[in-house]
């Protein structure tokens, strides 16, 4: 079976006024199918951009992509993206904003109705389904982005920061729920945080990369069994691999 991610030595140089910045140089690794794969980098670094460059939204200066062994060279379809900002529309309401990934691909509201109310649940926003967007706070408006990006249920899920405007223990809540929905449909999962702690507990495998211009510094396994839950967070292992990380790290502008 293909890999679901094949990244192959891409660079990513965006060309300015004052001189290009190069944001991605040479960056190599593979996603196995179902893999959840965490990375964490110094801000900067290029993380968001590589999302970008994998679900096909922007084109690699150089190096290869692949999604399931196809090379990557336009949106690919099978991909639901979260991104750092939840770029909801104002004037729609929770469940229109969610929808909205339906009305692009011209598929019929009538048959996702049920999935969009329990993704409502799932996330718990039951009760706001009407509100726009100005009336949720920022972690809800996350919330929406992330139902909408699991609505036309893909096989492959991108998440840029997606807790990042969360209070901590909404962040634990959605991060148990998060590897309850990759346990169940099996998705292969890409997160970009910021949060040590988020990353060793979600993933198989963090990707750890340098400060710009971004490489892969060093990919750390995490041999958690699943699933796992916060007596996880006891055990040697997940210290071990917080350890790793955080000394690959290195770099202050990182949180737990
Ligand atoms: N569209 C763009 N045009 C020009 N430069 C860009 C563009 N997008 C990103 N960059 C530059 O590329 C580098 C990487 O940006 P990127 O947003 O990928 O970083 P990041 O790792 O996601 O950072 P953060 O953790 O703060 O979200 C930065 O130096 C940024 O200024
Ligand atoms: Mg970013």
């Amino acid at each position: 079976m293909n890999n679901a991610i094949d990244l192959e030595g891409v660079c990513k140089r965006f060309p300015g006024k004052r001189g290009s910045v190069d944001a991605l140089v040479n960056v190599t690794f593979n996603v196995a199918q179902r893999e959840f794969i965490a990375v964490v980098g110094a801000s900067g670094c290029g993380k968001s951009t590589l999302l970008r460059i994998i679900a096909g939204l922007m084109p690699a200066s150089a190096g290869n992509v692949a999604i399931n062994g196809e090379r990557v060279q336009g949106p690919a379809p099978g991909i639901g993206i979260v991104f750092q900002t939840p770029v909801l529309l104002p004037w729609r309401t929770v469940r229109r904003n969610i929808e909205l990934q339906l009305d692009i691909r011209k598929f019929n509201r009538g048959d996702y109705a049920q999935h969009v109310d329990a993704l409502i649940d799932l996330v718990g926003l039951r009760g706001f389904e009407d509100r726009r967007p100005y009336e949720l706070s920022g972690g809800m408006q996350q919330r929406v982005a992330l139902c909408r990006a699991l609505i036309h249920q893909p096989s492959m899920l991108l998440m840029d920061e997606p807790f990042g405007a969360l209070d901590a223990l909404t962040r634990e809540t959605m991060n148990i729920e998060v590897q309850r929905i990759w346990m169940e449909t099996r998705k292969t999962i890409v997160l970009v945080t910021h949060s040590i702690s988020e990353a060793v507990f979600l993933a198989d495998r963090v990707v750890v990369m340098t400060s710009r211009p971004g490489q892969v510094r060093e990919i750390v396994p995490v041999d958690l069994p699943r699933p796992r839950t916060f007596d996880s967070m006891k055990s040697d292992t997940y210290h071990d691999a917080i350890g790793r990380v955080r000394a690959l790290l290195n770099a202050r502008a990182m949180t737990e």
